[in-house]
């Protein structure tokens, strides 16, 4: 093959971005003056983009880095409001982190990703994040649950929380599982008394976690249920209140954890 002709060759290799060394084979002096004076000037404008392209896969690293860490802080600064939050009602003390730890666990066992489970577990902690507009007497013990003049205002902390959360991007679906965390299958939660599939599947997890939890903890006004106890509640009412699949997915989280540690059990003995 001529000398000019490999030359083109090589260079419709370079433009269709197949890099190779084979242009430097044309710049010795036994190849035409011409020929040699192409490749040179062809050879040093491949070194020159891939310092250039290697500048820019660095700099893409540093910017992820960079978005990981604006990430992190972000979520820091909200995890501070909710621990605010808990530090004005005592009885919810850990009640946000237990939640998102329980919801994963029913996300994980109905199959949802990693990438899922970690906007269920972003909605489990900030989800009463809208209770830190509720005015100082709604945490206070009552002896009943709640006074009906309060009701109102409770009822909007999951709006509340929407509103505060709406401008954090990276939050993506969780918000609309603060947003419709008390919904219920029926129709009859709020706020916006969505039904079934109308409310996401991160919220209905939600849900089930979260009433779980009220059950199983002391409050003002009851003793904490035993969690057999609270499941059956869960159980019976699943499909009205609750999701059924996220309850049986929760039954199994309960079951299968029974399970393993009655078979730790057995294995120490
Ligand atoms: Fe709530």
């Amino acid at each position: 093959m001529k000398s000019i002709d490999r030359l083109v060759e090589i260079i419709q290799e370079i433009s269709s971005g197949e890099y190779s060394n084979d242009i430097m084979g044309l710049t010795c002096a036994d190849q035409p003056e011409m020929v040699q004076t192409i490749a040179e000037a062809m050879g040093l404008m491949m070194v020159k983009v891939e310092a250039r392209e290697y500048r820019l896969e660095l700099m893409v690293e540093k910017l992820k880095a960079l978005n990981e860490k604006i990430k992190r802080n972000t979520i820091q600064a909200v995890s501070t409001m909710a621990h605010a939050l808990a530090a004005r009602d005592a009885y919810t003390e850990g009640h946000a982190a237990r939640v998102a730890d329980v919801a994963c666990k029913i996300a994980r066992q109905m199959g949802l990703t990693e990438e899922e489970i970690e906007f269920v577990r972003l909605g489990g902690i900030l989800h009463d994040i809208g209770k830190i507009g509720f005015p100082d007497r709604l945490f206070e013990a009552h002896a009943q649950k709640n006074p009906s003049d309060l009701v109102k205002q409770i009822t909007r902390h999951p709006s509340t929380g929407a509103k505060i959360l709406e401008d954090l991007d990276f939050l993506g679906p969780a918000l609309e599982y603060v947003h419709c965390h008390h919904e219920r299958p029926d129709g009859k939660g709020y706020p916006r008394h969505l039904k079934a599939e109308q409310i996401p599947l991160g919220a209905r997890i939600l849900a089930v976690a979260d009433a779980f939890d009220a059950m199983t903890t002391d409050r003002p006004y009851q003793k904490g249920k035993p969690p057999e106890v609270a499941l059956d509640i869960l159980k019976k009412s699943a499909g009205e209140k609750w999701d059924d699949r996220c309850v049986s997915a929760f039954d199994a989280v309960l079951n299968g954890a029974k399970s393993e540690s009655e078979a730790d059990e057995h294995q120490n003995s």
